[in-house]
């Protein structure tokens, strides 16, 4: 299971990327837009914070293939290492998807919303998928349930493409997911805090410091 960040705030990326064990950082035109800043000092800063090997993807904003083929070909070459374009799914979309797999460029489609769209994406040789989990719950659809069929048919069709669930509110829907056997989630870091977070570990916690301190003060291991 890969974990992902999802968000341009620099603040959040240095400190996650810092303390969670990151394969990249997704952003989307919302993400983006969200930051106010040229577009190419956040893909340098975000660059210069997780380095070449992990994983960055941007979305394209165009609406024709050969537009979105020019605009991941460029973001490709200026990435400054491991790239993958996010392309929503249409048929500008798959076209562009065929012709980006020729050139070699790594792909994720997103806005899924279906099992179908999914498979479909995939045999246009998409090398992710990212399925919207809240946005799915929040119609009452159960977005947890399309990544576990996403997942199943991808193993049937034995396709290589990955599933990266996308569009989490909470710790229960990654969870879910994961049991599912997705390979990546992409999740913001309130979301991530909330995976490790846990009352009785935080209780626990509390107990063996306080049953230290009773007996060695504030001496450490370092300290005898
Ligand atoms: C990532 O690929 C998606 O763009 C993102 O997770 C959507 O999240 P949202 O539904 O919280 O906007």
């Amino acid at each position: 299971m890969e974990y992902i960040l999802d968000t341009a705030d620099i603040k959040a990326i240095k400190h996650c990327n810092e303390f969670y064990p990151l394969s990249g950082v997704t952003t989307n035109p919302s993400i983006i837009a969200k930051e106010n800043r040229n577009f190419w000092d956040i893909v340098k800063e975000i660059r210069d914070i997780i380095g070449p090997d992990k994983t960055f993807f941007a979305q394209t904003v165009q609406k024709t293939a050969d537009k979105i083929v020019e605009e991941a070909v460029l973001m490709n070459e200026k990435s400054g290492g491991d790239f993958c374009v996010k392309i929503p799914i249409c048929e500008e979309g798959l076209k562009a998807t065929m012709e980006l797999k020729k050139l070699g460029i790594k792909v994720l489609m997103t806005a899924i919303f279906t099992p179908a769209q999914a498979l479909i994406a995939a045999k246009a040789g998409a090398d992710y998928v990212a399925p919207y989990v809240n946005r799915l719950d929040n119609i009452i659809g159960d977005g947890c349930e399309v990544v576990a069929q996403i997942v199943e048919q991808f193993a049937i069709y034995d396709l290589p493409c990955k599933v990266l669930a996308a569009s989490f509110k909470n710790a229960e829907q990654v969870h879910k997911c994961a049991l599912s056997g997705c390979q990546c989630v992409t999740v913001t870091d309130d979301v991530l805090k909330a995976v490790i977070t846990h009352p009785m570990t935080d209780a626990a916690i509390g107990g063996f410091e306080k049953d230290w301190q009773n007996v060695y003060g504030e001496k450490t291991i370092l300290d005898f």
